[in-house]
């Protein structure tokens, strides 16, 4: 199973002070040294974190997996286009959110993100559509062509006792159905040290997409140091 790093955060710090520190461009190369399979940065059209340039960047030097994150949005697909990242991750982009909040609406913009896929596969780009973990959502993904899906893991992270057991049911039930319908399945938002066990233990996922909690551990004990203690969770529970 691979670990994504989402280092956006990184640049939320920086854009904290508007300044040029700390630069999620290194954060992205130490991450690396820690294990990480791929590094993850969300594009959003404020720029409220990474901006052009630190993806710019980043394609120059990521060697592993780069995984733009991006709204469907003409801009975004034109930036795609040229920067030519490993995969993209098409998320719901709200300007008010703190973070993603939810999955794509698969039924209301079917005909959109069919539009953006054709468009991005042109360029021989893999998709991923980031989802809620619902049985209608994965089977438009597959009508759609997608390549993969990235089950939103939100609702698991937040919820307690038996709803918890109910949401990685729903989680599990999710990947299972994407795999047979030939979709590979990633699973992210809200993952930790606390809570990734679980999830990490369904066999059947390819990725795990992980930024917060990685980057707030890294805070106290440096990136590679955070990165390699969640990869080594994760390959224990696999
Ligand atoms: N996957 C997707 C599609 C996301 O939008 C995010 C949040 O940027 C993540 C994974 C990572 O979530 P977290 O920062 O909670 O680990």
């Amino acid at each position: 199973m691979i670990l994504g790093v989402n280092v956006d955060h990184v640049a939320t710090l920086r854009e904290a002070r508007k300044t040029f520190e700390p630069d999620p461009v290194m954060a992205a190369t130490l991450a690396v040294l820690g294990g990480a399979d791929g590094i993850t940065v969300h594009l959003r059209e404020d720029r409220r974190h990474i901006c052009d340039r630190d993806l710019r960047l980043l394609r120059e030097i990521v060697q592993c997996e780069l995984n733009l994150e991006m709204a469907a949005t003409e801009e975004m697909i034109r930036i795609a286009l040229e920067i030519k990242p490993d995969m993209v991750t098409i998320v719901p982009e709200k300007r008010l959110e703190l973070t993603t909040e939810g999955g794509l609406d698969m039924i209301g913009h079917k005909e959109r993100l069919n539009d953006a896929i054709r468009k991005i596969h042109d360029a021989c780009i893999p998709v991923s559509l980031f989802i809620n973990p619902h049985i209608i959502d994965v089977d438009i993904a597959g009508e759609i062509h997608a390549d993969m899906v990235e089950i939103h893991t939100g609702l698991y992270s937040n919820a307690g006792g038996k709803r918890k057991t109910e949401e990685l049911h729903r989680v599990a039930e999710a990947v299972k159905i994407a795999n047979k319908q030939g979709l590979h399945a990633n699973a992210g938002h809200g993952l930790g040290y606390f809570n990734v066990m679980d999830i990490a233990a369904i066999k059947e996922i390819r990725g795990l997409y992980i930024g917060h909690s990685i980057i707030s551990r890294a805070v106290l004990v440096g990136i590679e140091r955070a990165v390699r203690e969640m990869k080594e969770l994760v390959s224990r529970a696999v």
